[in-house]
């Protein structure tokens, strides 16, 4: 059985690398169609060893495509994932545009998997927020075991996570910095080279920002809405992998010990955690890595049954297209999807 899937937004950081990962896991493809905007058409990107050509999402007819990967921005989603879902073709969707809808499925597969039942009200499967879905990753199978009652999360995020123009961004500035050209901010809101940014999405009432408000609202939705969460969400100038330092309050105790026992057999976890120099992973390292990394596990003695955690990972991976991907396996391994009829 192979499926034929569209990606939307081949050409932007993270529908490239959904490319590569589908190449990579083998998934069991019929044919993949390269989507991006009017200006992208007929521009290449690669898929394993093929070249694809560019068509345009707008004009892309869907009625026989299985499976679609988005990942063209909150406002392309709003506008065309419910119209693909109707043409019958299952929409995973990389935006926050349907994470809050209650018809929507918002699905990391090693936390929740059973809740992608729901998903054929409007045929759309929302992926988590970058940050949100590394932080689940490790969270969930300590919550299992000593409930989780509060977390204070403070992420350091990468500037890939505001696509190829927060990379370029990055880049130019340091350039500009070595060789005094002036510096200039398009991207960000103030300079992020050599500089760190408490500042991610747009400011809310309370002022928090929205960057903040999805980790909270995210966790609760895959984890457990009784769970209490604050968040600070900062840009660091790293090209790929989100970092967070989390403090966690359980309901029952759990000693540092236990919890590493515990996620080195977790599903998709790898701790790195020696206490030497080194003895720990940093975003540079785990680029191009599947595995949520965890390190520096150790107990907080200021609150009962409290742990502190460093928690990495490729927030192109597992934070949009790996995560993407595993979706899309979930519902293939579970026959939720199956093949359409194709013209011969
Ligand atoms: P394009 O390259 O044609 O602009 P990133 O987040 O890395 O910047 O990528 C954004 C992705 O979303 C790109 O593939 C981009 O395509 C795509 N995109 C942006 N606007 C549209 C649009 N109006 N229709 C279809 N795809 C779009």
């Amino acid at each position: 059985m192979s499926f034929k899937i569209a990606i939307a937004g081949a050409t932007g950081n993270v529908g490239r690398e959904m490319l590569d990962i589908l190449a990579e896991r083998g998934f069991p493809v019929s044919e993949v169609v390269a989507l991006a905007s009017s200006r992208s058409v007929n521009t290449e990107v690669s898929f394993g060893d093929k070249t694809l050509k560019v068509k345009n999402l707008e004009n892309y007819d869907f009625s026989d495509t299985d499976i679609c990967l988005m990942s063209a921005g909150g406002t392309i989603s709003q506008k065309y994932s419910p119209k693909i879902g109707a043409q019958g073709c299952v929409v995973i969707d990389n935006s926050s545009a349907w994470r809050y809808d209650a018809d929507v499925p918002l699905i990391v597969p090693e936390v929740n998997p059973d809740a992608i039942e729901g998903f054929r009200k409007k045929n759309i499967i929302a992926n988590p927020n970058c940050s949100t879905a590394q932080l689940v990753v490790a969270l969930k199978p300590l919550h299992d075991v000593a409930r989780i009652k509060r977390l204070v999360v403070s992420t350091y995020q990468s500037v890939s996570g505001a696509g190829k123009e927060g990379m370029d961004e990055l880049f130019n500035q340091s350039r500009a910095v070595f060789v005094a050209d002036p510096i200039e901010s398009k991207k960000f809101t103030k300079r992020i080279a050599f500089n760190v940014i408490p500042h991610i999405d747009v400011f809310m009432d309370d002022g928090s920002t929205k960057e903040e408000w999805k980790v909270v609202a995210e966790t609760k939705k895959m984890l457990d809405p009784k769970i209490k969460v604050t968040c600070t969400a900062v840009r660091v100038p790293v090209f790929i992998g989100h970092s967070e330092a989390v403090n966690i309050e359980f309901e029952s105790e759990i000693t540092a010990d236990q919890a590493r026992d515990i996620l080195r057999e977790a599903p998709g976890c790898q701790v790195i955690d020696k206490r030497e120099d080194g003895g720990y992973i940093t975003p540079y390292e785990c680029a191009g890595e599947d595995a949520t990394f965890i390190s520096r596990i150790r107990e907080d003695p200021t609150i009962e049954n409290g742990l502190n955690i460093w928690v990495v990972s490729d927030n192109l991976r597992k934070g949009a297209a790996l995560n993407t991907i595993q979706i899309a396996e979930l519902l293939v391994n579970r026959g939720l999807v199956k093949p359409r009829q194709r013209a011969a």
